[in-house]
Order: C-alpha cells, then sequence, then structure tokens
C-alpha cells in the first residue's frame, strides 16, 4: 500500500512510535506522593503509579525509565520532551489540561485535612480553617495548594517543596493543617498520625487522576485510554489497586 503523506505526518508526532523505536518508555513523576509514588528503604521508587508505568512498558514490549522530576516543574519537562509521559497522581483540571492532554482518569482523589490533635472536635471542616489565626500547609505547585488559596484564603498559608516535609509541620506543631490528596493523607495518619494528628477524611474537592501526555497526538492518547479500559476490566488494575491502596 501507498504510504500517505498525512500517515507519514502522525506517524512523525506520534511518541507511541517514537517510544517503540527507543525500545524505552520514559516516565515523568516525583516521589512523595504516597502510595502512588515513593522512595523505599532501599532508595527504590515504588508505589501504584511505578506498577501502571511498568505493566504500561511490559504491553509496549519496551524497557521502564523512570524520570525523577520535580513537581512544580513537571509540564514544562514534558513540553520540553524529558520523558513521554506524566504518571505521577496528576490532577486532570481545566487549567493543566489546557497545556497537555490527559488520558483516563485511572482514579479519583480529593483534598483532605490532617488536622492537628489540639483542633479535634472544634474544626471538622476546611470551612472552619478560614481563619487567619490557622497556619495551613500543603505542597508547592500541587492541587492541594490551588485548594488552600481558593477555599480557605483568610487564612496563613505555608509552603513546602515535599509532601512528607509539609506534614511533619502539622505533627510538629507548627501548623494547625495539612491539606493534601486523601490517599496521601491516609498513608501518612496509619504511619505518623499517632497522637498528633486527626483526618478528616470527607474529600471537598473532585480529582480525578490521568496520565499527562503532550498535545496534538491521538495516537498515544487511544492507545492509553484503551489500556486502561483492558486492565481495569482484566483483573491487572484489581491486583495493582489491592497492593497499594485496598487496606
Ligand atoms: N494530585 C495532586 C496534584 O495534581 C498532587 C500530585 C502530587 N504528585 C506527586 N507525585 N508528588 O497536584
Amino acid at each position: 500500500l501507498p504510504v500517505l503523506a498525512a500517515d507519514h505526518e502522525l506517524a512523525q508526532k506520534s511518541t507511541l512510535n517514537a517510544i517503540l523505536k527507543r525500545g524505552e518508555l520514559r516516565v515523568g513523576l516525583d516521589p512523595g506522593y504516597m502510595p502512588f509514588e515513593m522512595t523505599d528503604k532501599k532508595g527504590n521508587i515504588v508505589g501504584f503509579d511505578v506498577d501502571l508505568a511498568k505493566e504500561m512498558a511490559k504491553a509496549m514490549g519496551v524497557k521502564l525509565k523512570i524520570v525523577n522530576t520535580d513537581y512544580d516543574g513537571i509540564i514544562p519537562a514534558l513540553m520540553a520532551d524529558k520523558f513521554d509521559i506524566i504518571i505521577s497522581g496528576i490532577t486532570i483540571n481545566q487549567e493543566r489540561n489546557l497545556q497537555i492532554n490527559f488520558a483516563g482518569p485511572y482514579i479519583v482523589a480529593g483534598q483532605a485535612i490532617l488536622l492537628s490533635k489540639k483542633h479535634e472536635g472544634k474544626i471538622t471542616s476546611y470551612k472552619d480553617l478560614n481563619d487567619p489565626k490557622y497556619v495551613v500547609v500543603s505542597r508547592i505547585g500541587t492541587t492541594g495548594e490551588q485548594a488552600v488559596k481558593r477555599m480557605i484564603p483568610k487564612a496563613q498559608y505555608k509552603s513546602f517543596e515535599k509532601e512528607p516535609d509539609g506534614a511533619m509541620e502539622v505533627v510538629n506543631g507548627q501548623g494547625d493543617a495539612f491539606v493534601y490528596d486523601l490517599p496521601f493523607c491516609v498513608v501518612f495518619m496509619a504511619q505518623q498520625g499517632g497522637k498528633n494528628l486527626v483526618l478528616l477524611d470527607k474529600p471537598f474537592t473532585y480529582e480525578p487522576l490521568g496520565f499527562g501526555i503532550r498535545k496534538g497526538d491521538p495516537d498515544f492518547l487511544n492507545w492509553l485510554d484503551n489500556f486502561l479500559y483492558q486492565i481495569k476490566e482484566d483483573g491487572r488494575y484489581e491486583r495493582i489497586y489491592t497492593k497499594w491502596i485496598k487496606s
């Protein structure tokens, strides 16, 4: 069959073709967002997203390369072709979707609150924190930060470079509340919550998490959506979900 000019052009733009040619899928992520991506005791990056990425590379028949990337700059890094895809618990929101495309969602999260135990029973929702006397903490460049600025504007906002450092600020009594995606809060509560924290576990935002890719690449988008649909139905997703999330 003659190769049409349009087909040729499409092949040039297809990240999927580039991955197959290279023999390697490059995934951009930022460890710190438990249980999606984190560093284990041996220094390996592990988690829900990492297992999804492994499954993805396997289905493509290529090797997996994790590109450790600071979350604050993860969208510019994708656009600069530092990697092929963001698999980093990234929330699909309209602002980001103006810059990049998303496949999925593959799971839904939302903002929850790790509250200092001293406020137990007195603060029961994000609304109660909307007062200049409270210090509310989150991580820079995330939807947690956006939620605090938008929905708790009167509180003093304190930003951290890494999730666990932000949450520790509340454990140590320097902050009144840490606002972050519920799955992280659940894991942190179990590990460090102890006698210092209370988890307000009713999410107050709606946050679908997706796979971020560059715009103008319907070939890759189509492969990812069908991959996701397949693993959700054939047990692979369930196995990964049970391993990292369902306790
Ligand atoms: N879902 C939140 C967001 O999109 C937090 C994700 C943080 N991810 C990470 N790998 N540190 O902003």
